[in-house]
Formats: structure tokens, sequence, C-alpha cells
């Protein structure tokens, strides 16, 4: 099992590697030039084209109850359009729900792995486990209040989606240790704070206010969420520079515990 994360190694990737086949292969291509000067102009206007006859990204769904459409009609009346909340409710909890998945899958590489000085500890990671799936079932909760269905992929919640997918990739990936498992946490922490902002500046500006509440709550663990896995990355990151040969034990990430 490999596992320090930038231990000098045999990488081929680079063209350095064969100075010969490098500059047989720069020959050749200087030979035969492509047959179009290759700027992004034309793939340009087949993504316009495309873009012009798109329906985007689906649709958020109509209420699920009469309390809902009631509440939708309250919205609406005040001059909002009561399905942005609706879908950006659905986004966060989307995030929130695959954030549980992600340190459930943190926690998983730290039996692994092990911690180091100033990094993770198995029950800071438990905690924000908690924490995140907490904040999924208060999103449920919010959005059957609003007589939404919290099932619902809306369109935010693709978009949500399709950025986030390289996050449950690294961290499910198993040659990646701990340390570098910390990388997607700290963009999904990040994405974290700056998406429940946005949540609760909505919610105060369409009279939500107890929701608003709940989710300063959210945000203000969020905050020590994003506190503790930067603390924890950059330690991680420091401890290993400092060392100059790896070892057997002790590197950060790098310690097995199975
Ligand atoms: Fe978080």
């Amino acid at each position: 099992m490999k596992t320090t994360t930038s231990d000098m190694g045999r990488n081929r990737t680079g063209v350095a590697t064969s100075p010969i086949d490098s500059a047989d292969i720069t020959q050749e291509a200087q030979k035969h030039p492509p047959s179009h000067l290759g700027d992004s102009s034309l793939i340009g206007k087949v993504r316009q084209i495309y873009a012009r006859e798109s329906e985007g990204l689906g649709s958020v769904p109509p209420p699920a109850s009469l309390k809902g459409v009631a509440k939708t009609a309250m919205d609406a009346i005040k001059g909002a359009k009561p399905t942005v909340f609706i879908d950006k409710l659905a986004a966060r909890l989307a995030f929130e729900r695959s954030g549980t998945r992600l340190y459930e899958a943190a926690l998983v590489k730290f039996d692994v792995y092990g911690g180091w000085e100033g990094g993770p500890t198995r029950e800071g990671l438990e905690k924000i486990y908690n924490d995140e799936l907490s904040h999924f079932l208060m999103l449920t909760d919010a959005l059957k209040t609003l007589g939404a269905d919290p099932t619902a992929m809306t369109p935010s919640a693709d978009v949500t989606a399709v950025v986030s997918q390289g996050l449950p990739l690294l961290m499910l990936d198993p040659r990646a240790n701990m340390r570098q498992s910390l990388e997607a946490l700290l963009v999904a922490e990040l994405t974290d704070n700056a998406c429940w902002e946005l949540l609760i500046e909505l919610a105060r500006g369409l009279g939500h206010d107890t929701l608003a509440d709940r989710f300063q709550l959210a945000l203000d663990s969020e905050v020590q969420h994003l506190q503790w896995v930067r603390g924890w990355l950059a330690a991680g990151v420091s401890d290993e520079a400092r060392a100059a040969m790896p070892t057997a034990e002790g590197r950060a990430g790098a310690q097995p515990r199975v």
C-alpha cells in the first residue's frame, strides 16, 4: 500500500523522462501540422446551437400539498417567486446528503490511514458527519413545512450534483490517503459555507425568519467545519513537507491502521 503523497518515484508522465523520444515526437508534429487552425471557435458555435435549443435543467415541481399551494400563493402575493426558495432549499438538501456520505467515507480513510499531529480525529470527523446529517434532516423538514417534496431533484440540486461529482470520486478512491481526501472535504466545506450564507439571505428576504434562524445555526457549525478541515490539511501538508525521508510510520496521512 502506497501511503505518502509526494514521494519521488518512477513517474514517467512528463516529456523530460525520455528526451530522445520526445524530440522525435515534436519533430513529427512539426512535419504534419493540423488541417485546421485548431482554435475553439467551431466547437463554440456547436455549443451555442445546443444551448439555444436547450430547455434548461428541468423545473421545480408544483407544491405537493394543499398547505404548500397556500404558502406558494402567499409568497407570490408578496411579490416573490416561491420556486426560487424551494429550488435553493432542495440544492442545499442534496449537498448535505452528499456531505454525509463524504464524511462516512472519510471515517473509513481515517481508520486505514490514521491522523497526524494537528490532523483529524475520529471524534472530529464523526461530529461533522452528524452535523451534515442533521442539516439534511432539518432541510427535509423545512421543505415539507413549505409543502414541497424533499425527494425532488430541482434544477439547482442538479447543478450542485454535477459541480461536486468529483468529490465522492476522490473520497472513494482507495489510493487517496487521508491527507489527499481532505482536499475534497475542503471544497465541500467552502461550498457549504457560501451556500448557507446565500440561503439565509434569501430566507430573510422572503420573511421566513424562523427558517433563517435555524439556517444560521447550521452556518455556525459549517464555519467550525471549515476551520477544522483547513487546519487539519495545513498541518498534514507541513508535516509531510518537513519530513526529509519517508519512514514506515509517522508521516501525514501515512500510517495505516489495519
Ligand atoms: Fe460541513
